[in-house]
């Protein structure tokens, strides 16, 4: 039995953050500006408050000019307009994060509406979603997470991933959108399949490429995959984990990864596939913005 490789999120995305590191020190040796981002939360829900630390450290880490804005989940939908308009016209902010799920009173897309397309790094504002789905992805923002797994992809199988069979479960407009936008781009023949999609496993036993962005705990089985297929798990799920200890929890991909183990070409694991990248891009896009702001 020959073991699959193992997709080293983890590693790949050390190797992007140095070069965003080294770019990061020109653009402030040119401009005497350094990248600038600002990250918002809003509410206490724990699992936003781990990645909005992580976002703000991984920035500072680099030398980022980086602000965190805490409000509470009272927080009125004006008010933050308001403090997205401030940012909007801050000329040290050159990226601007809401971090999602905002608070059921809030809406969502006037809000992401409202930041200015060219500070969008989370590439979710119209103007970079028209811009990505047109063609025109050098002129948009790109989402993270489908920007990141496509970099996975690309570092495993090599830089052309034309006529290969992609499958993109999932379809929310942070991932599984976006990632069959680029993948499409890749000229790859993509399916975007769902919650409502009839012969699931079926459709997946043709992919070359799975890209699985369910948020439902190892639903995708192992023996759904074909052989050699090369499977990215967006996937982050808590399970309780008794054997680990009262209370201690364990997280899972969207893939039962251990089915996978006896067949697939190559596997992100979770943690350390996916997950860094994701940060990572955040950093390329601010970097991006920044010296287009510059510029
Ligand atoms: N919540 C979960 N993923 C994301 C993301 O990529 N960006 C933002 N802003 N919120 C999220």
């Amino acid at each position: 039995m020959t073991q699959p490789t193992l997709i080293d999120g983890k590693a790949i995305a050390a190797t992007v953050r140095d070069e965003i590191g080294r770019r990061a020190s020109e653009l402030l040796a040119s401009t005497g500006k350094r990248p600038g981002l600002a990250v918002v939360l809003v509410g206490e829900d724990p699992a936003s408050e781990v990645y909005v630390r992580s976002k703000d450290r991984t920035a500072n880490e680099l030398g980022f000019h980086s602000v965190k804005h805490t409000l509470p989940a009272s927080t009125g939908e004006s008010h933050l307009l308001e403090l997205i308009g401030t940012l909007n016209d801050d000329p040290d902010i050159h990226g601007i994060l809401v971090q999602l799920p905002l608070p059921s009173h809030i809406d969502e897309s006037k809000v992401l509406r409202l930041i200015k397309p060219e500070k969008d790094v989370d590439g979710f504002h119209p103007v970079n979603v028209g811009l990505l789905t047109s063609g025109e992805k050098d002129h948009a923002l790109i989402p993270c997470t489908p920007h990141g797994s496509l970099i996975l992809l690309k570092r495993t199988l090599g830089s052309d991933l034309s006529g290969l069979n992609a499958v993109v479960v999932g379809r929310s407009n942070i991932v599984g959108k976006p990632m069959a936008s680029l993948l499409l781009q890749e000229s790859c023949t993509v399916t975007v399949a769902h919650s409502r999609t009839k012969d699931l496993p079926d459709v997946i036993r043709a992919a070359d490429i799975v890209v699985a962005a369910v948020g439902r705990p190892e639903m995708i089985r192992g023996d759904w995959i074909k052989r050699g297929a090369t499977v990215i798990d967006v996937g982050i799920n808590r399970l309780p984990a008794p054997e680990k200890g009262e209370g201690k929890t364990r997280l899972v991909g969207d893939v039962a990864f251990r089915e996978c183990q006896s067949h697939v070409g190559a596997i992100t694991p979770v943690p350390g596939g996916v997950g860094p990248m994701t940060i990572v891009m955040l950093m390329a896009n601010t970097l991006t913005a920044a010296r287009r702001q510059l510029g």
